[in-house]
């Protein structure tokens, strides 16, 4: 930004701050934004909208009267460890009143800061209403600084933010070996700057590369005093397990514990799975009678109410051309083979995201583990039109709940293990000696991607989803 600018911008901010138009809160996330250039950035962009039941409301004091009101009105089931969680989460948005983590400006020097409250990790099986609980938390949170993430969505950031921060370092002399420049604090100071609170949902390491990098990264943002809540199916100790190197992550889960009171949320209820009518038939099987002709005459009805034609199109992601065979406005007809079998993955569903409200997936087969790669696309994939609530109309060898096969193989020479190898970066030697890649980590995620499915079958989810009405 420019000198000129730069002061035109202050001038302003003084001119709202005296005439009160501006609270005394929010204007260190002001300067802070505008200090870098205003750079758009995952944080600020995957931080989504609260859902009708989540969303705060004036007359209530704080997220457990919330919960209350909803069970009251019989939208929720009584559920006693989803309150039990919610009675320390109350506790914790009381705490975090008046909770700053700025210490970079001159006043703050003078002033004691405040210990961090300690933040909670929460676990459990799919459908028992983490999420849920964690959104209602957050809506209430009065502090401006504090994000709400999909874990894969932060660390694609993080990775973003440190290629960057390289990018900007003067280039090294030849023949000059210079000291190994260290990314990941400034990144983090970086992100402490933007969020006093950070929560997460869905934590879950099964990237290396995130593995390597997170025992620095989170040292860093606690001590920077940033308070973290997370949502997970894991339990801390089984983080990453089976994991390439895993030796190297395990530090990272006592720094975890140290700052994070584990919670365990597990009523064995999947609520997702709960009546709910359904939005007509999106699940198909390829053993239907003329099913693909049924589908394209789906897909047709629906490209008539596209003011666009029927034709290939081409997304850009990072810089690379991501190209489509069949899509008409906002839906897209693709096959499992393009979604999955390509060299693609985040980066590429989220654009997916940004464009598309409806998708058809077909020809899903059944995945078995030697499809180990393709069904952690899937899974990604899936995770990707959830968070972001695209509709789903699938063809499918087998019934979602029998979709994943999971079958026990001791061939650690196999083509998928080394494509997978070869995506991380690994050398086959490394990686061919270690027991990995026994499948549990899929079979895990899978289950949750299973549990999404049949939510995404619902109206509810349908309804959500329409895009043309905002
Ligand atoms: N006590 C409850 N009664 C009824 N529905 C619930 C209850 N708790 C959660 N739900 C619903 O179940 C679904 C799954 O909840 P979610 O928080 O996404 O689960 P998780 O994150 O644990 O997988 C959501 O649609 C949520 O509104
Ligand atoms: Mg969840």
């Amino acid at each position: 930004m420019a000198a000129g600018e730069a002061s035109l911008v202050a001038l302003g901010l003084h001119f709202c701050r005296k005439n009160k138009l501006l609270s005394k809160s929010t204007l260190p996330s002001i300067i802070s934004c505008i200090r870098r250039g205003l750079a758009t950035s995952v944080l600020s962009q995957t931080v989504e909208e609260p859902s009708a039941t989540t969303s705060p409301s004036s007359s209530f004091g704080g997220p457990l009267e919330h919960y209350n009101s909803l069970i009251r009105d019989g939208q929720l089931r009584e559920d006693l460890q989803q309150r039990a969680v919610m009675e320390k989460l109350e506790q914790m948005q009381k705490n975090l009143r008046g909770y700053s983590n700025d210490r970079s400006s001159f006043f703050s020097k003078f002033i004691s800061q405040r210990k961090p409250p300690k933040g909670y990790y929460i676990y459990g099986d799919v459908g028992t209403g983490k999420t849920m609980v964690m959104d209602m938390f957050y809506n209430y949170v009065e502090t401006e600084k504090k994000k709400r993430v999909h874990f894969h969505g932060f660390m694609l950031d993080v990775h973003k933010r440190i290629h960057r921060l390289k990018q900007s370092l003067p280039k090294r002399k030849a023949g000059k070996m210079a000291k190994a420049y260290d990314p990941i604090a400034p990144v983090a100071e970086e992100i402490s700057e933007e969020a006093c609170l950070l929560c997460f949902d869905e934590f879950q390491v099964t990237d290396i590369a995130d593995a390597m990098i997170l025992k620095q990264l989170f040292e860093n943002l606690f001590l920077k005093g940033v308070v973290v809540v997370a949502t997970s199916n894991r339990p801390p100790d089984d983080l990453y397990k089976n994991g390439l190197q895993r030796v190297n992550f395990v530090p990272f889960i006592a720094v975890l514990k140290e700052y994070c009171q584990t919670l365990r949320l597990d009523s064995g209820i999947d609520y997702r799975r709960r009546n709910c009518p359904a939005a007509g038939k999106l699940v198909y099987l390829s053993s239907e009678p003329n099913v693909d002709a049924t589908l394209d005459k789906l897909f047709d009805d629906m490209a008539f109410k596209q003011n666009d034609i029927t034709r290939p199109r081409s997304l850009k992601v990072n810089g690379r051309i991501l190209t489509l065979d069949k899509a008409c406005g906002t839906i897209a007809d693709c096959t499992f083979e393009e979604l999955c079998n390509r060299p693609i993955g985040a980066s590429d569903y989220l654009e997916m995201c940004a464009v598309f409200d409806t998708i058809f997936i077909r020809n899903i087969p059944l995945l078995t583990l030697n499809k180990k790669t393709q069904a952690r696309r899937f899974i990604t994939l899936i995770d990707t039109l959830y968070e972001h609530k695209v509709r789903v109309v699938l063809l499918a060898e087998a019934p979602l709940d029998e979709l994943f096969v999971w079958e026990h193989h001791d061939d650690h020479d196999h083509h998928d293990t080394h494509v997978l190898l070869d995506d991380l970066g690994i050398t086959r030697d490394s990686g061919s000696s270690l027991a990995i890649f026994t499948g549990e980590e899929e079979v895990f995620a899978f289950q949750r991607t299973v549990s999404r499915l049949t939510e995404m079958q619902t109206e509810e989810y349908w309804v959500a989803g329409e895009r043309s009405s905002k």
